[in-house]
């Protein structure tokens, strides 16, 4: 059962920074879960809101900020916002890397780095799973290149989940915890998809999920699991 990082170590480091993502490494993580948007001029930029206000000291919309200025503002006034790039090349093929798609912009930008680091700096698509509450962000991903394995979030319907997941030959439901029991768990996995539940914390519900034996658990506490 994977250990996948939520946003990093985000228990320990400010999200989607550097610092949590090698918290994660540190930790013996298997995988990594961020957050994705562009920015103005089209790089990929890890960061969970659409805008930059709550996580760093400056303000304004992810698209509407060119990278170096969104470089020029901090998260905890120590970090900037990284890439998808430096991130990929910090993991360095270490572990899993579950990319977020948290905007319609992303899709083709992040296919196109998957293939490049694939095709120049060997690594495989078993490094790489989308995911995205965007249905259609998902579909457009599997119609670039159908190689890029792909994880569909729900918070709601774990049914619709897996129906949209058949057609786009998924590898993985990435469901709100709460949303599964042991039967539809093993139902999933019986239709060859893995479940990645998202986001737990508390000792008592990753014991709980644990025994229903999900194929990883997406949490801010990596060592706890
Ligand atoms: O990928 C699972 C989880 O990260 C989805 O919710 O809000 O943390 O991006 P959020
Ligand atoms: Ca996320």
């Amino acid at each position: 059962m994977l250990k996948i990082a939520h946003r990093g170590a985000k228990g320990y480091e400010p999200e989607n920074t550097l610092a949590a993502f090698q918290k994660a490494l540190d930790l013996n993580a298997d995988g990594i879960e961020l957050d994705v948007h562009l920015s103005s001029d089209g790089q990929i930029m890890v960061i969970h809101d659409e805008t930059i206000d709550k996580m760093t000291n400056g303000k304004g919309f992810v698209n509407t900020l060119s990278l170096s200025e969104l470089k020029s503002f901090l998260v905890a006034d120590k970090y900037e916002i990284p890439t998808l790039k430096e991130v990929f090349d910090l993991v360095d093929k270490k572990c899993l890397i579950n990319i977020e798609l948290k905007s319609k912009e992303t899709p083709q930008s992040v296919a196109a780095l998957i293939k490049e680091y694939i095709l120049d700096k060997n690594w495989s698509y078993e490094h790489f799973i989308v995911s995205s509450f965007d249905w259609s962000a998902l579909q457009e991903v599997h119609n670039l290149n159908s190689k890029i394995p792909i994880g569909v979030l729900t918070e709601t319907d774990l049914e619709l989940a897996l129906a949209f997941a058949e057609t786009i030959k998924a590898k993985a439901i990435h469901p709100d915890f709460h949303l599964l029991n042991q039967e539809n768990t093993t139902r999933i996995q019986a239709h060859g998809l893995l479940v990645f539940p998202w986001t737990i914390n508390e000792l008592e519900d990753i014991q709980k999920i644990k025994k229903y034996k999900v194929n990883g658990i997406i949490t801010d506490f990596p060592d706890k699991i």
